[in-house]
C-alpha cells in the first residue's frame, strides 16, 4: 500500500460529527495529497453549516495527521458533501491547463484558439477562464461581459459562443474590486466553476487559462483536478523563456503533467522573409530544461476574419491550432487509454 493510501485509510475512519458516519462511509474524502511533510486534504462534510461538527473534525484530522502520523502541516479545507454530483468529477474529461510564467505572451489567444481547433475536430469542448488580473478571453471570444443566469436546477448556465462552452472570473468580478482581493476570492470562484456550473454532459475537453505566474492558482487547480495537464507557453525571448520555465517547475511540483511547450509569437512572415522580431530559442530552452517536447510554434499573425484573436479554418494559423489541437488530441487520449 503506498504512503497515501494508508493515509487516505486511516483518515477514513475518522466520524463526520454531522452525520455520524465515517469519512470513509461518505466518501468524503475528495482530495488528498503528501507534499514532504505536508498533507493537503479536501473533506466533504455532510452538514457544511454545522460549524461545531467542523470544530471537531477540524481537530480529529490534525490530531491524527500531525500527532499519529507525525506530519508538520496540514491544509485542510471543507466543502458540502452534496456537491459530489458534478459534470466535471467525471473521469473521462481532459484538463488542460495553459500556463506561463510572464504575462502577456499569448496564453489566452492560445486557449481559445486551441479550444476551437478541438472543436473543429469534433470534440465537446469547455473554456474555464481562471485569469484574475483582468482577463481578455471574453473578447477573444467575441462576447459581452454579462454576469450569467441560473437554472432551474440552480446551476450556472455557462455562456455558449462558437460552439464552446466557457465560463469566466471576469462575469462575477465586482468593479473596481482592488487587485488584491482577487487572489483570495479565485479559490471560492473555482468552486463554483467546478461544482456549480451546469456543463454540457458530454464535455470531452476543458482548457483553463491560468493567470500569468508561477504560484497559488496552479495550487487551486490542483484541488479539483489533480490530473491536470499543463501546456506552457513563452515567446522566444529569454525573459519570457526564464520565467516560463519557472513556472514549468511549479506546475510538476504540484505534480501536474506537462503536456509541451508553445513558443507564440516565434517569427513574422513577410513575403518570403522570416523575420526573428523576439529573438529565437525560448521555447526549445524551456522544452528542454522540463525535459518536454516544443508542440508548437506558432508565428505572429492577425486573423483575417474579422475576429479579434480567433483564426478561420483556412488561415495559416487556423491550419497551426488544427495540427496542434490534432497531436494534443492524440498524447493525451493515448495516455488515458494505456
Ligand atoms: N501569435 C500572435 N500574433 C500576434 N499577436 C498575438 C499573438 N498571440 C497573442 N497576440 C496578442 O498579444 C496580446 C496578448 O495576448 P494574450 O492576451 O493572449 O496574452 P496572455 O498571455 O493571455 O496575457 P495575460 O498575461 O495578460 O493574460 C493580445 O493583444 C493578442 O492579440
Ligand atoms: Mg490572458
Amino acid at each position: 500500500m503506498t504512503e497515501k493510501e494508508q493515509l487516505k485509510n486511516k483518515l477514513g475512519e475518522l466520524i463526520d460529527p454531522s452525520n455520524e458516519k465515517t469519512l470513509a462511509e461518505n466518501d468524503a474524502i475528495r482530495h488528498l495529497a503528501i507534499d514532504g511533510k505536508t498533507v493537503t486534504v479536501l473533506i466533504g462534510i455532510a452538514d457544511e453549516h454545522n460549524d461545531e461538527a467542523k470544530k471537531t473534525l477540524r481537530r480529529n484530522l490534525a490530531k491524527t495527521i500531525k500527532r499519529d502520523l507525525g506530519y508538520e502541516g496540514l491544509k485542510l479545507d471543507f466543502e458540502p458533501l452534496k456537491k459530489k454530483d458534478s459534470i466535471l468529477q467525471k473521469k473521462n474529461i481532459h484538463y488542460i491547463g495553459v500556463a506561463s510564467g510572464k504575462g502577456g505572451v499569448g496564453k489566452s489567444t492560445v486557449a481559445a484558439n486551441l479550444a476551437l481547433a478541438l472543436k473543429r475536430l469534433g470534440k465537446k469542448v469547455g473554456i474555464i477562464d481562471a485569469d484574475i488580473y483582468g482577463s481578455n478571453m471574453p473578447i477573444i471570444m467575441d462576447m459581452e461581459i454579462r454576469p450569467p443566469k441560473a437554472n432551474e436546477k440552480e446551476k450556472i448556465i455557462p455562456f455558449n459562443k462558437h460552439g464552446i462552452e466557457l465560463i469566466s472570473t471576469e462575469f462575477f468580478m465586482e468593479e473596481g474590486k482592488p487587485l488584491m482581493w482577487r487572489g483570495p476570492m479565485l479559490s471560492k470562484m473555482l468552486e463554483h466553476f467546478f461544482y456549480d456550473v451546469d456543463w454540457d454532459e458530454e464535455t470531452e475537453y476543458v482548457i483553463i487559462d491560468l493567470p500569468p505566474g508561477t504560484g497559488d492558482v496552479a495550487i487551486d487547480i490542483q484541488r479539483f483536478i489533480p490530473e491536470c495537464r499543463m501546456l506552457i507557453v513563452t515567446t522566444p525571448h529569454p525573459s519570457a523563456s526564464r520565467v516560463a520555465v519557472k513556472a514549468g517547475f511549479a506546475a510538476r511540483q504540484l505534480k501536474h503533467s506537462i503536456l509541451g511547450v508553445i513558443e507564440n509569437m516565434s517569427y513574422l512572415k513577410q513575403g518570403d522573409e522570416v523575420l526573428r522580431i523576439f529573438g529565437e530559442g525560448g521555447g526549445k530552452e524551456v522544452a528542454d530544461k522540463l525535459d518536454t517536447a516544443l508542440v508548437q510554434q506558432i508565428p505572429i499573425g492577425q486573423p483575417e476574419s474579422g475576429h479579434h484573436s480567433l483564426f478561420g479554418v483556412k488561415e495559416e494559423l487556423g491550419v497551426l491550432y488544427l495540427g496542434l489541437a490534432n497531436k494534443l488530441i492524440k498524447t493525451v487520449e493515448k495516455d488515458s487509454t494505456q
